[in-house]
């Protein structure tokens, strides 16, 4: 094992520090779009920790900024504000071969193999591709065995390294871009549901190889999902957004066998239980209504429209996202255990 330098995080440690981010897109309207109408708050004041090793599974319905955030992390797109430190340095201000160092630090799988994926390159151009902008972590010389190795690493075939994206399937072509994501040796990855385009058994083996290598290389997983059962096993703690903001973070049994957000429970009440003796018993929390448009979010609790709790505090103040009951944050004024699952 190589000796880990004085300012390397130790496991356990927090090797990225997210402190109120925000990411609003514009609203723009006329001929020549000049003219801005309001912004959309795509991500609105998250804050979490990512520790060394560990992997924090984001959960929230479809367009609650899960991807936002995940493109502002990746340096994809400015933050509007906000900070997040990465080993204790401030990532938005890195530049210059420091940037180039982040850069190859945190990488990001997507959902869609099929579409991020360039069907007219052979896998090994596209594993080997990070290797064009970073030549410093693989020679040109050393390259192809690089590929070959990282193509056994993920369960491929080393010899198919002249094939085509199309000649593989839905999870053999996930696995390509977890190859990629990993030729830089990076410490971060970012999984924007990677499974969610996938067969539910085929789902598992992804799982599992992401599990696998988290082991093997340190890795620490930000993954993303919009269900909670998919993150379960895979996450040491789970952080649930809705309309840009947290609305709980705690451990894996924290969220799920005490969660205390209402948002939380009705997830978790969706979720497909196998047992059909406990699916029986099963009280499903039905949301009414679709998710309010992060335009124009409702005062006070953003949930606070679809939530059968709801008082008129909850139009009033902001709830903040502290520990009230069951030793984990949650953004409810009424926070309160409700066991889902039985
Ligand atoms: N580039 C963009 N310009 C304007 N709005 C955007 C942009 N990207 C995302 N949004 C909006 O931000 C919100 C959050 O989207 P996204 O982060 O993709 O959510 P999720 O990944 O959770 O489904 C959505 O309302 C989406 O339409
Ligand atoms: S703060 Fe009020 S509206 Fe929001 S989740 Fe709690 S009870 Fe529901
Ligand atoms: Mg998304």
């Amino acid at each position: 094992m190589s000796e880990r330098a004085a300012t390397e995080p130790a496991p356990g440690e927090a090797i990225l520090e997210v402190r109120d981010l925000v990411k609003h897109f514009p609203v723009r309207v006329g001929v020549l779009f000049k003219h801005v109408i309001g912004q959309v708050r795509a991500v609105d004041g998250v804050s979490f920790e990512l520790r060394r090793g560990e992997t924090l599974g984001v959960v929230g319905e479809s367009g609650c900024g899960k991807s936002t955030l995940a493109q502002v992390l990746m340096r994809l797109e400015p933050p509007t504000s906000g900070t997040a430190l990465y080993k204790g340095r401030d990532m938005f201000a890195m530049r210059g071969a420091e940037l180039r160092k982040l850069r190859r630090s945190i990488q990001i799988v997507l959902q869609d193999p099929y579409t991020s994926l360039n069907p007219r390159m052979t896998v090994g151009d596209i594993v080997g591709e990070p290797f064009d902008i970073h030549p410093e972590v693989a020679p040109k010389g050393e390259r192809r065995a690089k590929v070959r190795e990282l193509l056994d690493v993920v369960g491929l075939n080393p010899e198919h390294i002249n094939r085509y994206p199309h000649q593989f399937s839905g999870g053999q072509r996930q696995r390509i871009g977890i190859a990629r994501a990993l030729a830089l040796r990076p410490e971060i990855i970012i999984c924007d549901e990677p499974v969610s385009a996938l067969d539910v058994s085929i789902q598992a083996q992804v799982m599992n190889l992401l599990g696998d290598l988290q082991s093997e290389f340190g890795l620490s997983y930000v993954f993303i999902a919009h269900d909670l059962s998919v993150v379960r096993h895979l996450s040491d703690r789970v952080a649930v957004m809705y309309l840009g903001k947290i609305v709980e973070i705690g451990t894996e049994d924290e969220i799920y066998s005490h969660p205390t957000h209402p948002y939380t429970q009705a997830l978790l009440s969706a979720v497909p239980v196998a047992d059909p003796t406990v699916r029986g018993q099963r009280q499903v929390i039905r949301l009414e209504g679709d998710v309010p448009s992060p335009v124009d979010p409702p005062s006070g609790c953003r949930f606070r429209t679809r939530c059968w709790k709801a008082q008129d505090v909850c139009a009033e103040e902001v709830p903040e996202l502290v520990t009230r009951v069951a030793g984990h944050p949650s953004a409810c004024h009424f926070a309160e255990e409700r066991s889902v699952v039985p």
